[in-house]
């Protein structure tokens, strides 16, 4: 699941008419980085709860037949190639409409009736992973095949910016793996139990639905996923996933601009006139 209905308000005026999720990291909207991440993990089935005022995901990801068409007929198979596979061929889409941005926790219940009673994975294509080898999701989707334990991921923050993320504190048991003791919706830094933050990836039981009904407004009058998975510690366990891998925090302008210089230098046509750029640069 891709909640993608947010107002991405520190993006503005770029997202007055486009989702966040739709701004690219040189060549692809974070979108699509989230959805590769997903089918990597073997993912097949793509729920997106989007807003009713943006339809560029939705568009984005449709197949577009007269372009393929002109490439082609161009002789621009390289272009092509990258268009005309986003999604493969067995891997089904659908779109819930979230009709007022009233939280992430509001965002997943909309999709409630798509997912059942099933464990499900949720992305925030925002939160951007670059994972040496396994992506970050996969990571995930092996452990829970490994426990049957459903996990959050989570990496270390500065004290000082616990009031930005979901904190949780964790306890080692006797298989190495760190269980979720508590999780708290942007604590200060006196009242945090940890620096460990959340970061935007999720397996969460289906149970989670119910809670998500029985939670009211938390911080900033938002539903919150976070209190529904406090709610749901007390009867299942949830696992602490540390990635492997480095995060970007594309909701930011600075995560954004992070991320687009990294994998830019990864890219080989940019990476020496970059390099090149950057080092005419007076700090
Ligand atoms: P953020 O907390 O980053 O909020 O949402 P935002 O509205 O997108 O951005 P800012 O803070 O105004 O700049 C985290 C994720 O949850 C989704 C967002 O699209 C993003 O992927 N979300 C958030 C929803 O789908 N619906 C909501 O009501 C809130």
């Amino acid at each position: 699941m891709f909640p993608v209905a947010g107002l991405g308000t520190r993006f503005l005026p770029a997202t007055k008419s486009i989702p966040k999720e739709m701004l690219p990291i040189v060549d692809k909207p974070l979108i699509q980085y989230a959805v590769e991440e997903a089918l990597e993990a073997g993912i097949e089935t793509l729920i997106f709860v989007t807003n009713p005022r943006k339809r560029a995901i939705q568009e984005y990801f449709a197949r577009d037949e007269a372009l393929q068409s002109h490439l082609l007929a161009q002789g621009q198979h390289e272009l092509h190639a990258r268009i005309h596979d986003i999604i493969p061929a067995h891997v089904s889409t659908a779109y819930v409409i979230q009709s007022q941005a009233l939280g992430l926790g509001h965002a997943v219940w909309c999709a409630k009736s798509l997912v059942g009673n099933e464990p499900f994975a949720v992305l925030l294509a925002d939160d951007l992973i670059r994972a040496p080898a396994t992506g970050c999701l996969k990571q995930m989707v092996d452990e829970y095949h490994a426990t049957g334990v459903g996990s959050i991921g989570v990496e270390e923050v500065p004290a000082s910016m616990t009031d930005r993320y979901g904190i949780v504190s964790v306890e080692r048991a006797d298989d190495g793996r760190d269980y979720i003791r508590e999780i708290v919706e942007k604590p200060s830094a006196e009242k945090a139990p940890s620096r460990l933050g959340v970061v935007g990836r999720y397996i969460l039981p289906g149970e989670i639905f119910a809670l998500l009904e029985t939670v009211r407004a938390g911080v900033g009058g938002e539903i919150q996923l976070t209190d529904a998975i406090a709610a749901q510690l007390t009867s299942q366990r949830l696992l602490a996933h540390a990635f492997d891998g480095v995060r970007y925090d594309c909701g930011s302008r600075q995560g954004f601009i992070r991320a687009t210089v990294d994998y830019a230098l990864e890219h080989a046509d940019l990476r020496a006139d970059l390099l090149a750029h950057l080092a005419t640069l007076k700090r």
